[in-house]
């Protein structure tokens, strides 16, 4: 029996590591792609022949003719995002992949984006989280409180209703007591949910069948992983982090494969850091460095067009990441970001409270103090983005490879030195 290959791809840090053009890199050799947590809130960008797509809820596999996409069960699913994408790939030629839906994703309804922005603001300057205001928390706090609604429920009409009737009753309660809101009138969910469902019902299907058919059969199957590992629920620097498991445990809840199925955790990390929305960040530069980098990086949300908080690379955060997901293989992105620079700085260690921290603190407050303390590496001027092998980038942007390498304790197996799809350094990914 030919033995499967199951690769689960993570972003390392706070998301935004590149990883639609990793995954879009790897797939040529992957029969099933599956995304398992997160919702909307993501956006992988993929650019194929010059020309970009951007996936926010669907796999990005979806440009392969003949492969198999999978909407694993901890993923939640936008209705209206979901059909609008499929429906943009489907104008333009490109849904070439079989798409499948796991009927126990739970279902980002109109009140839960509603519900998103008006916690946002009522959380007042401060204590915002900065979130997409994709629905994601309040979905995930239904799931869990079990007052959600699941793909399943969105395809019988009668059992729809009768859940969301005192779904809403509660939800408007809220809306208009809490938050001043107005209320939603019942029809105006419950009518276009019914529709929804209708259009969902032909990519709903077993996917824990479908997994483990994959399995059986020796099909090489890709885990891509949304948002990031410091945006992890429970190891994330919380409150501010979104509402999923980020971390590579979170493949198996979301999907139905057990952790002895995997083959290799794959990190994609960005050669320098960034973050978009509210929470610590010890390496942000608010200068001119951090001008350069999202200049030069394109560093603005492929999902909200917020612009990105920029810095160097922080190893601290990087090696904790190394940890919680016992990473097998590096994808480093964006290396031509930091051509052209002087001197480049990674942050090495931190300083708290006049002490040196061995560790990545378990608390967010703590990492909202901590002085960086940086290791300077020779920078390198050439241009970098039609390089296509290790060997011919510049002495300086090698050691800087190597440097994370041996400060991680993981290879660094692809460099990207460019956006598109053919500008990567592939060693032996
Ligand atoms: P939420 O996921 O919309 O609830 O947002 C919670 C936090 O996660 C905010 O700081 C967002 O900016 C961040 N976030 C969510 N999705 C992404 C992503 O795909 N990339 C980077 N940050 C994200």
């Amino acid at each position: 029996m030919k033995k499967s290959k199951v690769d689960l791809l993570i972003g390392a840090q706070w998301g935004d590591e590149g990883k639609g053009k990793v995954v879009d890199m790897m797939g040529a050799d992957v029969d099933v792609f599956v995304r398992y947590q997160g919702g909307a809130n993501a956006g992988h960008t993929v650019i194929v022949n010059g020309q970009k797509v951007v996936f926010h809820l669907l796999p990005s596999g979806m440009l392969y003719p003949g492969k198999l996409c999978i909407i694993g069960n901890g993923l939640v699913l936008d209705p209206e995002q979901f059909l609008a994408e499929n429906a943009g790939l489907h104008e333009r030629g490109q849904d070439r992949a079989r798409l499948v839906v796991s009927p126990h994703a739970h279902v980002v309804m109109p009140y839960h984006k509603i519900l998103d922005r008006a916690q946002e603001a009522a959380r007042g300057k401060g204590r915002q989280i900065g979130t997409t205001g994709r629905g994601i928390g309040p979905c995930y706090v239904d799931k869990y409180a079990r007052n959600g609604l699941r793909v399943e429920d969105l395809l019988d009409p009668d059992l729809l209703r009768e859940k969301l009737v005192p779904l809403m009753e509660e939800k408007n309660q809220l809306l208009t007591r809490l938050y001043n809101e107005k209320p939603i009138p019942f029809d105006e969910v419950y009518e276009p949910a019914r529709e929804w469902g209708k259009a969902l019902a032909p990519y709903v299907d077993d996917v824990v069948r479908l997994l483990r058919a994959a399995v059986d059969a020796g099909r090489h199957i890709l885990l891509e992983g949304a948002q990031a590992v410091l945006l992890d629920v429970d190891h994330g620097t919380y409150p501010y982090v979104t509402s999923s498991s980020t971390i590579a445990a979170g493949a198996f809840t979301g999907t139905g494969l057990a952790p002895c199925d995997l083959t290799r955790v794959i990190a994609v990390v960005k050669a320098y850091t960034t973050r978009v929305g509210e929470g610590p960040m010890p390496t942000e530069e608010r200068g001119e460095i951090g001008e350069l980098l999202r200049r030069r990086g394109g560093e603005f949300g492929a999902t909200t067009g917020r612009s990105r908080r920029c810095g160097w690379l922080d190893m601290m955060g990087l090696k904790y990441s190394m940890e919680l997901n016992g990473v097998d293989v590096l994808a480093l992105t964006k290396l031509d970001v930091l051509s052209g620079m002087d001197r480049i700085r990674i942050c090495s260690g931190y300083e708290y409270d006049g002490r040196r921290l061995d560790r990545f603190p378990t608390s967010s407050r703590v990492l909202e103090e901590v002085v960086p303390v940086y290791e300077t590496l020779p920078g390198w001027k050439e241009d970098i983005s039609g390089c296509t092998s290790f060997e011919s980038l510049p002495d300086a942007a090698q050691n800087f490879v190597r440097f994370i390498e041996a400060q991680l304790d993981v290879p660094v197996k692809l460099i990207g030195v460019g956006p598109d799809r053919a500008q990567t350094i592939d060693r032996g990914l």
